[in-house]
């Protein structure tokens, strides 16, 4: 059995860069390619054995239950249809993670999400997921194994993912001191959206974290930081004041970072899984290689 079974994956927040596409919808719903955002995320911890998922859930987002529940009549219609093939694309509802859901009653921050799964998660470490962000083209991304890893050879308190941004980007991320160069590296502190001048260097928190239950202590001691909200960075850095060890680990190629929080990175991340799939990909390639060389034709005439 793997050290970390339980995830915690925030779905709370409102989505408002997206409007109007998630006025009546949870931004996590959105589809990617064939499936909504938060699918991914979900098959993404089932690969590396995850158990229990409890979802910090607010108003308007029970369609992410719905989903993830048996559609008994559904499977029933398809099967006396003999569509075998759509059956398949069911089959995730037949994961063996068992679901919990728990409401955020005020929307004060991440941080604040994060302590309504102390109950859920007593002594145990746990995985915490953003429920907007996939990361890798494919449920195989490995960063939460990498992650997994760490914490053991580390014995750490706390493993972060980090990726690269641009640095006139770092206002929008929580940003690393880190200790050392390389694919993982102790933090030496964390700053929630600095401007770019008091920004320690270009490396984000990559929606992926593992914690223990000492989190929850710092978290009810953390102010609001960061837009009037608590934080989970600054509760972090917290742990990290009072000598918690905690390490970041480097997203790489394979396991790239996909953004469903505005609509720039959502148009980008569903170009690249349509691209990627196995049945349609090359249809629609060729709908935009000919779609594009239209435009540079125009261009040049
Ligand atoms: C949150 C975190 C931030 C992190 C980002 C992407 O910010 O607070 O530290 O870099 O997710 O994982 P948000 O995008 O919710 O503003």
């Amino acid at each position: 059995m793997s050290l970390i079974n339980i995830a915690v994956v925030p779905v709370a927040g409102m989505g408002t860069r997206l409007l109007p596409a998630t006025k009546s919808q949870p931004k996590e719903m959105l589809p990617v390619g064939r499936k909504p955002v938060v699918q991914y995320v979900v098959e993404e911890l089932g690969q590396v054995g995850v158990e229990r998922l409890l979802f910090i859930t607010g108003p308007g987002k029970t369609s992410i239950e719905n989903h993830f529940d048996l559609n008994h009549e559904l499977i029933q219609t398809l099967r006396n249809e003999g569509k075998e093939e759509l059956l398949d694309q069911l089959s995730f509802e037949r994961a063996s993670i068992q679901y919990f859901y728990t409401r955020q009653r005020q929307l004060l921050g991440l941080g604040h999400a994060i302590l309504c799964a102390e109950p859920f998660v007593r002594n145990e470490p746990f995985v915490v997921a953003l429920g907007d962000s996939i990361i890798g083209l494919t449920e195989k991304s490995r960063i939460v194994e990498r992650m997994t890893d760490c914490f053991e050879n580390q014995n750490a308190d706390a493993v972060i993912a980090f990726q690269e941004v641009d640095p006139m980007a770092v206002h929008r991320y929580g940003i690393a001191s880190p200790k050392e160069e390389g694919d993982v590296f102790e933090v030496a502190d964390l700053i929630e959206k600095p401007p770019v001048d008091k920004a320690p260097s270009n490396l984000a928190v990559a929606a992926r974290y593992i914690l223990k239950p000492s989190i929850f202590d710092a978290l009810k001691r953390t102010e609001p930081g960061a837009g009037g909200e608590i934080q989970l960075t600054d509760a972090i850095r917290i742990l990290i004041k009072e000598g918690a060890k905690v390490y970041g680990v480097k997203l790489n190629d394979t396991n790239t970072r996909y953004d469903i929080g505005n609509f720039g990175s959502y148009f980008r991340a569903f170009t690249e899984f349509a691209l990627a799939d196995e049945k349609f990909g090359n249809e629609y390639r060729d709908y935009l290689r000919e779609r594009l060389k239209k435009e540079t034709d125009a261009d040049h005439s």
